[in-house]
């Protein structure tokens, strides 16, 4: 029921779905929510249709709604990511006190996080990044919660996270993942994976449909024999209803009435753009962003509809066997995904020294969010065995799975190159694991043609120290 005097324990401000449904999320876990919107309207909105789930005070000002709550304040913002982000964080510093929390529960870039937190550290406020996943049923229901900033602020707030998140065996999906930005940038790497699961799931279908000429509903029911096993996960299942839709206007599979055009709200560009930075090769996530690009070059695309495929297509002839080799790539490439993203996040965690755990990651993104999978288990299980573990590739399980793929992996990409089907995360994921293996990489070579052109110097492999070779002199080498 709504009220004016109670004393909210949280306030949610930026009434749209997201925060509407965190709102309720709360307030049926036994909390008083204090709600805030820039119009009014939403806010009633929302009490008439769901008041009477619990405790909500309506507030129409900023300083009214500050006032609703109880100290230290607990401000939960769910605004539009970038410049109006800042406005409220703006309006709510200048009213709130010292030791009062405001959390951003947006898609906001991690860096902005960092400077926002600094900002508000030194005008004594508490400021918490948080990615929250699972759209917006996870916000009703239990999402997934990845909360930065001061372990201080964890301390009140963790609870009431843990409350509201999704849970997998009793173990809350939330934990305090570390200082300032760090909440935002493991969020932001959970979308660039859920961007190379999806382009995987994508490519899986396309050759289905392709390669094997199933219809719609056929792979629909290739999914969901895929979701009982490996892949179990919120994307596979998902992938099987959506195809099973039947349009209502046309009677056509929904899927084929769809323009094949993606789009995207950049948290995918924003990962790879953060790895290049950090030096880590996430090419899984970054064929997808590139993959979602191309789709969208319209212009391009129908420029080159008539050209040539070549003359090599050969289909695959047991269908069987080729289903089953495609479930297997795209279970290999989805570990490389997650080895990559991995990868980036022990890279952030060092650069940024926030000391993250893969483990607890893991573990927390097993419920609530759009990556869920019956495979972090083994993910979590791998970092619980060895922290240290250089790549998730070698842990024993994911090794031992990789290599009992790898065959139908190559048969799926040479399959796909000989049809003229692009398979770019499928290619680039076998590339890497290939990289990864090779004793050799043609890296010398780039090496040498540096220093030849530019004297940049070489390591030998059986001496200490640098070297160049006096290319336009008598090429002798000297030490560099
Ligand atoms: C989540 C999702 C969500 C994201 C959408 C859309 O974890 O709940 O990642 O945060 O906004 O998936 O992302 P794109 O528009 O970039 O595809």
């Amino acid at each position: 029921m709504a009220s004016t005097n109670a004393i909210a324990n949280i306030g949610v401000t930026g009434l749209a779905v997201m925060g509407s449904n965190i709102a309720r999320n709360f307030a049926r876990n036994g909390y008083t929510v204090a709600l805030h919107n820039r119009s009014i309207a939403k806010t009633d909105a929302l009490l008439e249709a769901h008041g009477a789930e619990g405790d909500f005070v309506r507030t129409e000002t900023i300083e009214e709604f500050v006032a609703a709550l109880e100290k230290p304040r607990r401000v939960l913002i769910m605004v539009k990511a970038g410049e109006p982000t800042d406005a409220v964080i703006e309006e709510l510093a200048a009213v709130m006190e010292p030791g009062d929390i405001i959390i951003d529960g947006g898609n906001a870039l991690y860096t902005d996080t960092i400077r926002r937190e600094a900002a508000m550290k030194a005008r004594g406020l508490n400021f918490v990044g948080a990615g929250i996943s699972g759209g917006e049923e996870g916000a009703l229901n239990g999402p997934a919660i990845m909360p930065g900033g001061p372990a201080e602020s964890y301390k009140t707030l963790g609870p009431m996270f843990e409350s509201i998140a999704a849970d997998v065996d009793g173990t809350p999906c939330c934990t305090h993942i570390g200082p300032d930005g760090s909440g935002h940038f493991v969020k932001m790497v959970h979308n660039g994976i859920e961007y190379a699961d999806m382009q995987l799931i994508g490519e899986a279908y396309h050759l289905l449909r392709d390669a094997l000429g199933f219809g719609a509903a056929q792979i629909a029911d290739v999914f969901t024999e895929w979701n009982s096993g490996d892949l179990e996960s919120y994307l596979v299942e998902i992938t099987a209803q959506v195809l099973a839709q039947v349009d209502a206007g046309t009677g056509e599979p929904l899927v084929d009435v769809i323009v094949d055009a993606a789009e995207q709200k950049g948290t995918g560009r924003w990962t790879v753009k953060s790895a290049l930075d950090l030096g880590v090769p996430v090419t899984g996530i970054a064929e997808a962003v590139f993959a979602r690009a191309l789709s969208g070059s319209r212009v391009q695309r129908r420029a080159a509809q008539r050209l040539a495929s070549g003359t090599l297509a050969e289909k695959p002839s047991d269908t069987a066997q080729f289903t089953e080799d495609i479930r297997r790539a795209l279970y290999a490439s989805k570990i490389v995904a997650y080895a990559q993203g991995f990868d980036q996040i022990a890279a952030g965690s060092t650069e940024y020294n926030w000391d993250l755990h893969p483990g607890d990651l893991a573990t927390i993104w097993r419920g609530g969010c759009i990556i869920r999978a019956r495979f972090l288990n083994r993910i979590k299980e791998a970092y619980e065995q060895d922290p240290g573990l250089p790549t998730l590739i070698l842990a024993p399980y994911f090794r031992e799975a990789i290599e009992h793929a790898v065959d139908s992996w190559r048969r799926v990409v040479a399959t796909a190159t000989m049809l003229g089907i692009p398979v770019p995360a499928f290619a680039s994921s076998l590339s890497y694991y290939d990289a990864l293996r090779a004793p050799r990489l043609p890296a010398a070579l780039t090496q040498a043609q540096r220093d030849f052109f530019g004297a940049h110097t070489y390591e030998r492999i059986d001496a200490a120290g640098n070297f160049h070779t006096q290319w336009s002199g008598d090429r002798s080498e000297v030490p560099a």
